[in-house]
Parts: C-alpha cells; sequence; structure tokens
C-alpha cells in the first residue's frame, strides 16, 4: 500500500481513504491490516521517530481533563487506543482515584499489546475492548469523557465518527481528539521533510513493511485544518470546540463539549 494522492479541497473529505480502498468498509479493513502488521514494533517506532515527543503529547492531553479523571464516579473511553499509551496516561493523571476506563481498538493485536502492558496496574488497570469506533458496542450517554490519540484521523467517516462520539457521551461530557497537524512557516517545511521523506524510510526499515509510514503523512496532509474540524465538531453537537497546537502545531489537542 502506498500513500494516497491528495488532490481534493479537504473539506469535502469524508475519512481516511488508504489507497487501493474504494469505500469505507475497504478502507476501514485496510487500516486495520495496516496497524495489526505494525503491531510488534508500534511503540518503538512511536518513541523513535517522535524522538520520545509522544509521551508529552499524551501526557499533557490527559492533564487537560484532569478535571474529570479525577472523579471515582467518571466513565472514560479512550478510542483507538492501539498499545494503550493514552489509556495509561489517562490512568495516570487519575491518580488515587479509580474511574473507569475503557480502552477501545478494533485491531486485535494492539489490544494484545496493551493487555500485557497492564501488568503491574492490578485492579485499577484499564478494560480494553476490541471495538470498532464507528459503531461502538455501548449504549447513548454512558461516558464522561471520550479521547483519542492519532486515531482519529484514521476513520472512515469523520462526521460520522464524531456523532458515534456523541451519542455515547453524557450531555455535558467532553471529548479530546490529539493527533498530528501541519506546523506552518520554516520550521514547517523543515519538518515536512522530515515527515514526509526521512520518516516512512526509517519507519519502513524497523518495521518490515512499507505501507503504513507513507500512509501517515498522506492521511494527515488529507485530515481537515483546525477550523474545518471545529466546524465539523459544532456541527456534530459539541458546544466550545477548541483546538490547541502542541510543539508548534506538530500535533494538537482537539476539544468538545457536548450539548446539553
Ligand atoms: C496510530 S494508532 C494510535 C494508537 C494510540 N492511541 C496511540 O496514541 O499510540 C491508531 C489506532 O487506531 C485504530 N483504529 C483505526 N480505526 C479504527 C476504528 N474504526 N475503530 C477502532 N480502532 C481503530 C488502529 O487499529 C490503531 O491501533
Amino acid at each position: 500500500m502506498s500513500p494516497s494522492v491528495v488532490s481534493e479541497n479537504k473539506s469535502s473529505v469524508v475519512g481516511a481513504a488508504p489507497q487501493g480502498a474504494s469505500d469505507q468498509t475497504s478502507a476501514a479493513r485496510a487500516v486495520r491490516e495496516m496497524f495489526t502488521s505494525i503491531a510488534p514494533r508500534y511503540d518503538l517506532l512511536n518513541h523513535v521517530l517522535s524522538f520520545n515527543i509522544d509521551r508529552l503529547w499524551w501526557r499533557r492531553s490527559a492533564r487537560a481533563f484532569r478535571h474529570i479523571l479525577v472523579r471515582s464516579d467518571a466513565r472514560v473511553l479512550d478510542l483507538c487506543c492501539g498499545t494503550g499509551d493514552m489509556t495509561f496516561a489517562l490512568r495516570r493523571q487519575a491518580g488515587k482515584s479509580s474511574p473507569r476506563i475503557v480502552g477501545a481498538d478494533f485491531s486485535h493485536a494492539m489490544l494484545q499489546r496493551a493487555t500485557a502492558k497492564s501488568t503491574g496496574w492490578n485492579a485499577s488497570a484499564p478494560d480494553w475492548i476490541e471495538a470498532d469506533a464507528m459503531n461502538l458496542p455501548f449504549a447513548g450517554s454512558r461516558f464522561d469523557l471520550v479521547t483519542s490519540a492519532f486515531g482519529f484521523r484514521n476513520l472512515a467517516d469523520y462526521d460520522a465518527g464524531l456523532r458515534e462520539i456523541s451519542r455515547v457521551l453524557r450531555p455535558g461530557g467532553e471529548c479530546g481528539i490529539l493527533d498530528f497537524g501541519e506546523p506552518k512557516g520554516v520550521l514547517g517545511s523543515l519538518y515536512r521533510i522530515y515527515f514526509k521523506q526521512v520518516l516512512p524510510r526509517v519507519g519502513t526499515l524497523i518495521s518490515g513493511v512499507r505501507g503504513p509510514y507513507a500512509y501517515l503523512p498522506a492521511s494527515v496532509e488529507r485530515f481537515p485544518a483546525p477550523e474545518e474540524m471545529i466546524a465539523r465538531m459544532k456541527g456534530a453537537g459539541f458546544a466550545e470546540a477548541t483546538w490547541t497546537p502542541y510543539s508548534f502545531g506538530i500535533a494538537g489537542l482537539y476539544r468538545g463539549k457536548k450539548l446539553r
């Protein structure tokens, strides 16, 4: 699989489109296969390719929701949890409180690694569930917080994904979507060389799989810009939708509160 060609206006983008996918079902299948293929090296590659800054982004995102996480009666869902690093950041931020934290992903191989990393957390370990973010196995109005780190961008339909998040959030509940952005200016130009030329080569070398690390920059380029994403969040029923850039906009956190 090689990167998808970016030609459309970002406001007309429906969702992720790995090359070769002809509809949303085949796009979701391609995404799942891709992450399953890199699961054994996913953590290593994440830390190497981001120079460990990913840990700061997860921690900072979790801290933004501390007011919810310190409540022992809170219910928290981390979508597209992968090997669980964002989920564990939420767990750490909860400290001595014991909110119910669930990590969900549709790649079994990624969840196996998350489960293995739970050793030592005992009773306070997050629960892991194999589920599609587009069709969650939860009743409506169930969670106080729904997060997703570097996963939402891979959904086959962004608006439907936001509606599904809104459905499972209780009124007044919050969502946090951490994902890559496109920094501007000179730094942006340098970063683009790294992200488009260096990262795919190193990622391919270490993982032994060609597609995913070429798909990554293409999917970020295709992802709606912050203004567009905020408009989509508002359209899905989130008030106070905002975006906070992290590390000069290389990543950023979208936040929204479901209308009461
Ligand atoms: C880039 S990884 C991010 C993992 C983790 N959140 C992190 O920050 O490292 C994206 C994850 O999203 C998952 N994913 C993509 N689309 C999904 C969907 N529709 N439902 C559930 N999981 C999905 C993939 O399986 C993958 O594990």
